[in-house]
């Protein structure tokens, strides 16, 4: 992908671009070595950051259910309405209605 990217040589409007034109005050690029660690850094850390602070919100406010209820949605008044299931999000990624 960087080989591509680099072989491209233009700005598609995503991060792996940014980094292959981004430039230091001499003219100087990133090598492949440090253009793939912070792709690494990005999508590890920012997994595992976002991960843990949805993990610790849910467990925190599982222990508070009149808080939950508070932000759950009114009308129907049920979590599953907006909070989609497992089975639910791999017939959206399938793109089925079953
Ligand atoms: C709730 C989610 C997140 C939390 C709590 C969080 C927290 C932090 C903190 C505290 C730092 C500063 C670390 C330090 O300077 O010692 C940091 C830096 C950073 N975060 Fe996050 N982060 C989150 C999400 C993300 C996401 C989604 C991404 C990427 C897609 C990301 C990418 C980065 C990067 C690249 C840095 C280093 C920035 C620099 O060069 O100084 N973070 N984050």
């Amino acid at each position: 992908m960087i080989a591509d990217g680099r072989r491209a040589n233009a700005d598609r409007g995503d991060v792996l671009s940014m980094l292959l034109l981004a430039k230091d005050d001499d003219g100087v690029g990133l090598t492949d070595r440090q253009v793939r660690d912070e792709v690494m850094t990005l999508l590890l850390a920012g997994h595992e950051t976002t991960a843990n602070a949805l993990t610790w919100t849910w467990y925190e406010l599982g222990k508070y259910p009149e808080v939950l209820a508070r932000l759950g949605p009114r009308r129907s008044g049920r979590w599953s309405a907006i909070a989609p299931s497992p089975s639910t999000i791999c017939r959206r990624c399938r793109g089925t209605s079953r």
